[in-house]
C-alpha cells in the first residue's frame, strides 16, 4: 500500500513547504527531511504535539467503521457524491477519518484520487485501504495543510472541523468545497446520548466561509429509520459522547434505545471559491 502519484504531487514538505518525492517507503523534500509511510500506507507528516482529545482514538475509529458500515449513513454519502460530482482533480477530505465519504466519492470520480487528512492514525490506518485512488496523511488541520496552493478541485468536510482560510487557498480557481453539517433534530431520539446539534450551525457556517466561498447549493437529507441495537451503541461510541459511556447509567440507556426510530438530519451543501482581492472578497 503506497501514495498515489499525484497525490504525492500534491503534498509539501511539512517543515518548509518544499515538494517531496518518494524513495522506496520515504517522503523526503530536496531539504532532506523526511516522513516514512506506515506499513499500513499512510504518512505521518505531523511534528509537533497534538492537544489529548482531539484524535479520533481506536474505540471510536472502530464504532464509526462498524456504523458506516451498517449503511444506515449511505443515503448521505450518496448525497455527498453528488454534490463533489464526477470531475477528475485531487479530492481533499478534510478530517477523513475511516475515509468511508472519500472513496464513496472516488467511486464516482474515476478519474480523481483522493488525499484524506486527519490527526487520527488511527482512522487513517482504515482510510489508506479504503480505496486503490486513495492517499492518507496524518496533519492537524488547524496548521497550514501540506499541500501546495490550488492543487485541490474538490475538498469535502463532513462532520470535521472547518479551516476556511486553507480551504481556500488549496483549492484550484472555481474549486468546489462540499460541507456536511448536522441539522437540529439529527439522532435527537437518543437525547444527551450524543451532542446535541447547535441550532445556530447552520449560521455559523456562513459565517466561517462567507468572503472566501460563495454558497451554490445545498440538499438536506432526512430520513427516519429503526436502528437495530449494534448501530445505536456505534453511534454513540463514535461520537465524543463515546468517551463517558460507564457515566450515569448511560450504558443501560443505550440498550433501551436499541429499536427505536431514529433521524439522520444532515445539510449537504456545494460552496464555490470566491475570488479574493484586496477589498472585494467576492470578486465582483
Ligand atoms: C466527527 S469525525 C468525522 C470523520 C469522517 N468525516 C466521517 O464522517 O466519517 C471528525 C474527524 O476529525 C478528526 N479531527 C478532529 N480534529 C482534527 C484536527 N484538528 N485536525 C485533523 N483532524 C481532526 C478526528 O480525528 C475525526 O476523524
Ligand atoms: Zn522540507
Amino acid at each position: 500500500m503506497s501514495l498515489p502519484n499525484r497525490v504525492i504531487e500534491a503534498l509539501r514538505c511539512s517543515v518548509c513547504a518544499e515538494p517531496v518525492s518518494l524513495t522506496g517507503r520515504t517522503l523526503r523534500c530536496e531539504r532532506r527531511h523526511s516522513f516514512d509511510l506506515a506499513r499500513q500506507g499512510y504518512v505521518n507528516l505531523l511534528h509537533a504535539r497534538i492537544p489529548a482529545g482531539t484524535a479520533d482514538t481506536a474505540p471510536m475509529v472502530d464504532a464509526r467503521a462498524a456504523f458506516l458500515s451498517s449503511g444506515a449513513y449511505a443515503p448521505l454519502a450518496d448525497a455527498v457524491a453528488s454534490a463533489a460530482g464526477s470531475a477528475p482533480g485531487l479530492i481533499i477530505d478534510a478530517g477523513a477519518g475511516p475515509g468511508y465519504y472519500l472513496s464513496r466519492v472516488l467511486d464516482d470520480a474515476p478519474d480523481a484520487v483522493g488525499l484524506a487528512l486527519d490527526v487520527s492514525a488511527i482512522a487513517l490506518r482504515r482510510a489508506a485501504r479504503a480505496h486503490p485512488r486513495l492517499g492518507a496523511a496524518v496533519w492537524n488541520l488547524w496548521e497550514p495543510w501540506p499541500v501546495g496552493d490550488g492543487v485541490a478541485s474538490v475538498v469535502l468536510d463532513v462532520f470535521s472541523p472547518r479551516n476556511a482560510a486553507e480551504f481556500h487557498r488549496v483549492l484550484a480557481p472555481g474549486g468546489k468545497l462540499v460541507v456536511a453539517s448536522p441539522l437540529p433534530g439529527h439522532l435527537s431520539e437518543l437525547g444527551d446520548l450524543v451532542l446535541a446539534v447547535d441550532s445556530r450551525k447552520e449560521e455559523r457556517l456562513e459565517a466561517a466561509l462567507g468572503g472566501l466561498f460563495v454558497r451554490e447549493s445545498g440538499v438536506e437529507v432526512v430520513r427516519t429509520q429503526p436502528f437495530s441495537a449494534a448501530q445505536v451503541r456505534d453511534v454513540v461510541a463514535m461520537g465524543p459522547a463515546g468517551f463517558h459511556l460507564d457515566r450515569d447509567g448511560r450504558r443501560e440507556r443505550l440498550d433501551a434505545a436499541a429499536g427505536r426510530d431514529v433521524t439522520l438530519a444532515v445539510s449537504v451543501s456545494v460552496w464555490r471559491r470566491a475570488e479574493v482581492r484586496e477589498g472585494n472578497p467576492e470578486g465582483l
